[in-house]
C-alpha cells in the first residue's frame, strides 16, 4: 500500500470499499421503513427542529449538503426554501437523489457525485450554507482535510453547520451490551489506520443481504474537529452537546421522542451528540 507524505496509509482502497457498501445500502434504504420514503414523498421535512433553529432561515439561500446520501435531508432544505446542491461519493445514491428531485418537483436541486476530498475539483460554486449531518465524519480518514473542503465551499459571510454523533459516544462498545453498560472499546482521537468491521446488513435493516463484506471507519476527537475548522479559516459561533443519539446503540434506551438516551439507572449524563455552527469572515 502506498504511503502519502504524512505517513498515513493511502485511504483510497478503504474509500473504494466503503463506496461499494454505500451503493448497496442505498438500494436497501430506498424501500426501508427507517427512511420511510413514502412519508417524504407526501411532503415531509426530515430535519430535526433544533438544527432548523440553529441554522436559521435558509429561504432563497444556496446550500451545499456534504455526504447527502440519497438526498432526502437535502430536499427537506429545499422544502424550506433553500437552493440546494447535494454531494456524495455513491453513484447509486446520487442517481436516486436526482430521480427523487425530478419526481418531487425540485428542478433546481443538483446532485454531484464526488468524494469529499475531490469535491473542490468537481464543483466550482461557493455557498451561503454548507451543511452535514448524522453519520458523516466516521467515514473520513483525515479531519483536517475535510475541514479545508468545508471552508473552501463557504462564501465569505456564509455559515457552516454540522450535527453528528459525539466522539465520546463512539468510544463505548455498542453491540451486545445492556442499556447503561458503558464499556470503553474504541479510540477517541484520530488514528491513521482505519477500524475495520464486518458488514451485517445495514443500520436501516440488519437482516438485509449484502455482497460487500467489510466497512472502514475513523474516529476524530471533538477538539480535533473544532481545531481543524478554526485552522481552515472558520469562526466557531456555537458548539452544543446533546444527551441523545439519533439512532440505536445497545448501551442506550429509546426515549418517547425516538432518540436514544442513557437509561435512568445511570447516574448523570454524557454528551452523546453535538452541533457546531461556524461562519467565514466576510
Ligand atoms: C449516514 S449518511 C449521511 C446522510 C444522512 N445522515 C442520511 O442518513 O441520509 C453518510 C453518507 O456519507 C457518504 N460518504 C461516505 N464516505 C464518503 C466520502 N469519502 N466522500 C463522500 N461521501 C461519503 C455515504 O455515501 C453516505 O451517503
Amino acid at each position: 500500500m502506498s504511503e502519502p507524505p504524512d505517513g498515513r496509509p493511502d485511504p483510497e482502497p478503504y474509500i473504494a470499499a466503503n463506496r461499494a457498501v454505500w451503493d448497496e445500502w442505498t438500494a436497501i434504504h430506498e424501500t426501508s421503513a427507517f427512511y420511510d420514503l413514502d412519508a417524504f414523498r407526501q411532503g415531509g421535512v426530515r430535519l430535526r427542529p433544533y438544527e432548523i433553529e440553529e441554522i436559521g432561515p435558509v429561504e432563497g439561500q444556496t446550500l451545499l449538503h456534504l455526504q447527502c446520501h440519497f438526498g432526502i435531508d437535502t430536499l427537506s432544505w429545499a422544502r424550506l426554501g433553500a437552493r440546494v446542491t447535494g454531494a456524495d461519493f455513491s453513484p447509486v445514491a446520487i442517481e436516486l437523489a436526482s430521480r427523487l428531485a425530478r419526481e418531487l418537483g425540485f428542478p433546481d436541486a443538483r446532485f454531484v457525485r464526488s468524494t469529499i476530498d475531490d469535491l473542490p475539483g468537481t464543483l466550482e460554486d461557493r455557498f451561503d450554507v454548507v451543511y452535514a449531518s448524522r453519520g458523516v465524519l466516521g467515514w473520513l480518514p483525515d479531519i483536517r482535510s475535510w475541514a479545508r473542503v468545508v471552508a473552501h465551499f463557504v462564501k465569505p459571510g456564509g455559515r457552516f453547520y454540522i450535527t453528528e454523533i459525539h466522539p465520546l459516544a463512539n468510544v463505548f462498545e455498542d453491540e451486545g451490551v445492556e442499556p447503561g453498560e458503558l464499556r470503553m472499546r474504541y479510540p477517541y482521537w484520530e488514528h491513521p489506520e482505519p477500524l475495520t468491521f464486518a458488514v451485517q446488513g445495514s443500520y436501516a435493516d440488519p437482516t438485509a443481504a449484502m455482497t460487500a463484506t467489510v466497512e472502514h471507519g475513523w474516529d476524530h476527537g471533538l477538539g480535533e474537529i473544532v481545531t481543524a475548522l478554526i485552522e481552515a479559516g472558520l469562526e466557531i459561533r456555537s458548539l452544543r452537546e446533546y444527551p441523545f443519539v439519533a439512532w440505536k446503540l445497545d448501551f442506550l434506551t429509546e426515549a418517547d421522542d425516538g432518540t436514544w438516551r442513557l437509561p435512568s439507572t445511570v447516574a448523570g449524563e454524557l454528551p452523546l451528540f453535538f452541533s457546531i455552527l461556524a461562519t467565514k469572515p466576510a
